[in-house]
C-alpha cells in the first residue's frame, strides 16, 4: 500500500534505509531511491513496470556530489564543461549525461556505461537529499511506465495504490515558488564530436543551451538528435487509458460530427477551439497562450480526463504557429500522449 508521509526526517530516514520514496521536484514527482541499494533500484523498475534496458536519472544536492557520479578521467575538460553548465542550469531542468564511473550499479545506468545527473530546483528535495548527505537519489518519473507523469503527491498515491512506496506528502507543483510541470531537458556531452545533444526537450529550450555554449564552452556545439540510449523517449507514452488520444491542427479540421459530443473531451490552448466550450468535456491548456502555464496543465488535464469514464476519445489541438522555444517541449509531450495520431484535413 502506497504512503503518504510529510516528515522530512522520516523521508530521509526511509530512503536511506532502502524503501522507495516519491519525492517533489520543480518538473515532476519522482519516485526515488538510495542509488547503493541495489534492492531499492529494482523495486523502483519492478514497481513502474519500468524494462531493465531504461536507465535512472540521478538526483544530487551540488555539483560536487554530481561530479563525484562522472567518470571524469579520460577527458580534461569534461569537469570544467560540467561545471560550467552545472553553475549555470543547476539546480533547475536539466539533466546531464556522461560517461559514469565503474562503481555506479548497472542498474542505473540500464549498462550504458553513461550516467544521467539533475540537482532539482526545489527546496523541500535540495531538504531531503542534502539530508541524506552521501546518498544521491534515483528518481525516475513517478508513474507507471509509459503514463501520464505526476505532478501532484495525490497522483503519486494513486497510480501506486497497491505498491509498497511512500511519498513524501508536497502537494500540486502549481503552489511550488519554482514549477516547470513536464520533465527535464536531458542533454548528452558527446565527447568525441565535441556535442552537447539534446536528447529530450524542456523547460531549458536549444536557445538557452545554444547561446550560453556558443559564449562559455565554443569548441562543443549543440544539437537535437534522438539519444540512443534513451529508451524512455517513445513514441508512446504519457498516454491516457483506454482512450484514444488526437491532436488536431485547429478545431476547422474537426466538424460536431467529427466529435461524438458526448463521448468526446477537447483540449484547447488559447481560444483556438472556444467553439466547443460548453459543448463538450473542455479544457483549456492556457487562455492566454501562455507555455509556462499549459506545461503546467498538460499532465494535470490528461489525468482528470483519464478519469471520465464516459470519454473515449481525446481531442489536443496543436497549433502550428510558431511559438517560443518551451513550445518544443511540450509539443512533444502532446505528441507522445497521442501516439503521434494526428487529424489534418489538408
Ligand atoms: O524532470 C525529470 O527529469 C524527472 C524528475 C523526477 O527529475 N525525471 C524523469 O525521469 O523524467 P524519467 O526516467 O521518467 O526520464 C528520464 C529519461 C528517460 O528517457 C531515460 O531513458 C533517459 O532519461 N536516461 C536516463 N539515464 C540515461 C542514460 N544514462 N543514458 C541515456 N538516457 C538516459
Ligand atoms: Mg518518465
Amino acid at each position: 500500500m502506497a504512503q503518504l508521509i510529510t516528515n522530512i526526517n522520516n523521508t530521509v530516514k526511509y530512503l536511506r534505509e532502502g524503501n522507495v520514496v516519491a519525492i517533489p521536484t520543480e518538473t515532476v514527482y519522482g519516485l526515488g531511491a538510495n542509488i547503493y541499494n541495489e534492492e531499492a533500484l529494482l523495486n523502483i523498475f519492478r514497481f513502474k513496470g519500468r524494462p531493465s534496458s531504461n536507465p535512472l536519472i540521478v538526483h544530487t544536492y551540488d555539483i560536487e556530489q554530481a561530479l563525484n557520479l562522472y567518470d571524469l578521467t579520460f577527458n580534461p575538460n569534461l569537469e570544467k564543461i560540467i561545471r560550467i553548465l552545472g553553475n549555470q542550469f543547476w539546480p533547475g531542468p536539466l539533466t546531464i549525461i556522461s560517461k559514469a564511473k565503474s562503481n555506479i550499479s548497472k542498474t542505473i545506468t540500464a549498462g550504458t556505461g553513461n550516467i544521467a545527473v539533475r540537482i532539482p530546483n526545489n527546496k523541500k528535495s535540495l531538504e531531503i537529499l542534502k539530508k541524506l548527505k552521501d546518498i544521491p537519489i534515483a528518481a525516475p518519473s513517478a508513474n507507471k511506465s509509459g503514463h501520464i507523469s505526476p505532478v501532484d503527491s495525490l497522483h503519486v498515491l494513486s497510480e501506486f495504490k497497491d505498491d509498497n512506496i511512500y511519498v513524501f506528502h508536497s502537494g500540486h507543483i502549481r503552489f511550488f515558488e519554482d514549477k516547470v510541470g513536464i520533465e527535464s531537458t536531458v542533454i548528452q556531452i558527446d565527447d568525441n564530436e565535441k556535442n552537447i545533444n539534446i536528447c529530450r526537450q524542456g523547460g531549458i529550450t536549444f536557445d538557452d543551451l545554444d547561446f550560453f555554449v556558443k559564449e562559455k564552452i565554443n569548441d562543443y556545439k549543440v544539437i537535437i538528435a534522438p539519444c540512443a540510449s534513451s529508451p524512455g523517449q517513445s513514441i508512446k507514452h504519457y498516454a491516457i487509458k483506454d482512450k484514444e488520444t488526437i491532436m488536431v491542427d485547429s478545431y476547422k479540421e474537426l466538424s460536431l460530427e467529427d466529435l461524438e459530443i458526448k463521448n468526446s473531451a477537447l483540449i484547447d490552448f488559447g481560444s483556438l477551439a472556444k467553439v466547443f466550450d460548453g459543448k463538450i468535456l473542455y479544457r483549456n491548456l492556457s487562455k492566454r497562450q501562455n507555455i509556462d502555464e499549459a506545461m503546467m496543465n498538460l499532465y494535470d488535464y490528461l489525468r482528470e480526463i483519464e478519469g471520465f469514464s464516459n470519454i473515449s476519445k481525446v481531442y489536443i489541438i496543436k497549433d502550428s504557429k510558431n511559438y517560443d522555444q518551451k513550445w518544443n517541449g511540450l509539443y512533444d509531450r502532446i505528441f507522445r500522449a497521442c501516439s503521434g495520431q494526428y487529424i489534418t484535413k489538408n
